[in-house]
């Protein structure tokens, strides 16, 4: 083995991350402290939490890994571990609207990927990456259970039905002129922290949030059923392969 071979491989460790400014971190604690009320045991409150110091800080920073940490009397791993886990928490920092296209595969076929190369070209960003005005983050989404109205975009998790790549550049371009917009069902879009402090389970007072219905997309295997006569059996008739029905 060689000196240079044996010599130590030194890693730099990070550095730990700044506290909340005193005002912050106060109004935080508070937040927190009305969100851990609502569950038996405070780690379960986590993910809210994260939604929380998302809304604070427009991703989970490493600053707020420790925040909620302390709040719930858990490791920064623990917390890190759920964090990475799940794709609505932000790792890096987002712009005011997340624009995720659905490149799942239903999606994809029927126009999801074309939008995707599109919105892209159009934003001059690659998936992942915010516009220089800070207005856009551009994503690429995992299906969202929107299916029978492919392809999607979801900004900030509001729908976007059958879009092409004509209306989501139109979409975008509003988002970044400030129009108000507003999703294929609900209220008009609020900011991506404004989101995630709804998702922090704090009231959506946006007028019209609970505005719209399902669509003839998701209805249509239900009216089939209906002119057919077709029910769902009893959840206590006897299974068609029992000893019991035959
Ligand atoms: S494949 Fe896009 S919402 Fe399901």
């Amino acid at each position: 083995m060689s000196d240079r071979q044996s010599e130590p491989i030194l890693l730099p460790l990070s550095t730990r991350p700044e506290p909340y400014p005193p005002a912050v971190r106060q109004r935080l604690e508070l937040d927190a402290k009305e969100i851990i009320a609502r569950y038996p045991h405070p780690r379960s409150a986590l993910l809210p939490l994260l939604h929380l110091v998302q809304s604070q800080d427009g991703y989970v920073t490493g600053t707020g890994i420790e925040f909620c940490a302390a709040q719930l009397g858990l490791t920064g791993a623990e917390v890190t571990a759920v964090a990475t886990f799940y794709s609505m928490y932000r790792r890096t920092p987002t712009g005011d609207y997340h624009v995720g296209v659905c490149t799942n595969t239903l999606c994809a076929v029927l126009g999801g990927d074309a939008i995707l190369a599109d919105l892209t070209e159009h934003l001059g960003v690659a998936p992942g990456e915010t516009t220089a005005d800070g207005a856009v983050t551009l994503e690429h989404i995992e299906c969202n259970a929107a299916c029978d109205y492919a392809p999607v975009v979801m900004v900030n998790w509001e729908f976007f039905d059958n879009q092409t790549p004509e209306s989501a550049r139109a979409l975008v371009d509003a988002l970044r002129s400030g129009d108000q917009v507003r999703p294929s069902r609900g209220a008009p879009l609020c900011t991506f922290r404004e989101t995630a402090r709804i998702l922090a389970g704090f009231r959506d007072e946006r007028p019209g949030v609970l505005d719209g219905e399902a669509g003839a997309a998701t209805l249509a295997g239900f009216e089939v059923a209906r002119e057919r006569g077709m029910n769902a059996p009893r959840p206590d008739a006897p299974r068609p392969d029992s000893e019991e029905s035959r």
